[in-house]
């Protein structure tokens, strides 16, 4: 191919984001930031939300096989799995059926056991991903010399889609869906949590009210944003920079995203 031709082609191809949901704009904000040029597909794989209820295998066979069909439409030069849960069980599998580089995200355990004073941190996440043997191994490579308890909490995400959609919910219902972790034992010394789900920074405020004492939140967004931008770093982007969010099913509560979706950049709304 041509030179020229060869600029044209890398210059039409997006980024391509992949969530279960809206999570992923957590970090979407990120790569808007450290890339402000790129242009981006971002998709929610509404019809397979929630993905932390869902087993090991189901996870293992469907992110791949979405993800080529996202290919097959958008021609991505990169991809991007923030979703937690998608990327701690199903990042091999989607890696050996599509040659793209994809970048994975990983637990911020190894920063948030670096940082804690109190030597007790709490990995907040789905029911898929906090029993993980990924994450057992980061413990054990990173934090082996602190207390980590771990909660997967589905309301959690819940409320946050809500949030995103406009509908607000009381700090009672955070409250509740912390009660599982705060009751462990150590809780009362937790003094830094990882966000180990991209729905979970979208609600930190709600988080930080409902704990009503200082935390220390960690997440990936700022990590997967700088890989993201070493991997796509002779990318020459089309000016002007163009961002489409891309939903897996129809549903009537997709139009009560809009606002929230056109804040990221994401101006026009697509199904697969
Ligand atoms: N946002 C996803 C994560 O980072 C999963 C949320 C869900 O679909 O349960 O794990």
């Amino acid at each position: 191919m041509p030179y020229t031709e060869y600029q044209e082609f890398m210059s039409s191809n997006p980024l391509l984001l992949f969530d279960s949901g809206v999570g992923g704009l957590s970090v979407l904000s990120h790569i808007r930031h450290a890339i402000p040029d790129s242009s981006i597909v971002y998709c929610a794989d509404n019809a397979g939300f929630p993905y932390g209820l869902k087993t090991e295998a189901w996870l293992a066979e469907r992110v791949p096989r979405i993800l080529q069909s996202l290919v097959a439409r958008y021609n991505p030069c990169a991809i991007v799995i923030p979703c937690n849960t998608a990327s701690t069980i199903a990042l091999d599998a989607v890696r050996a059926v599509i040659t793209l580089p994809v970048v994975g995200t990983v637990p911020a355990i190894k920063p948030a056991a670096e940082q804690t004073r109190t030597g007790v941190i709490a990995v907040l996440g789905t029911l898929a991903t906090v029993r993980q043997k990924y994450v057992d191994d980061l413990i054990n490579q990173f934090a082996s010399h602190c207390t980590v308890l771990r909660h997967g909490s589905a309301e959690l995400v819940e409320l946050a889609e809500r949030k995103l959609r406009g509908d607000d919910a009381p700090v009672e219902d955070y409250a509740a869906a912390l009660a599982g972790l705060l009751s462990q034992p150590h809780a009362d010394k937790i003094d830094t949590i990882v966000l180990a789900c991209t729905h979970f920074p979208l609600i930190e405020q709600e988080l930080a009210a409902a704990l009503d004492r200082p935390i220390n939140w960690v997440d990936s967004g700022a990590g997967i944003a700088r890989r993201t931008q070493h991997v796509t770093k002779n990318i020459q982007w089309p000016m002007p920079a163009t961002g489409r969010a891309v939903f897996t099913s129809k549903a009537d509560n997709i139009a009560l995203l809009k606002p929230a979706l056109a804040a990221c950049g994401l101006s026009s709304i697509e199904y697969l």
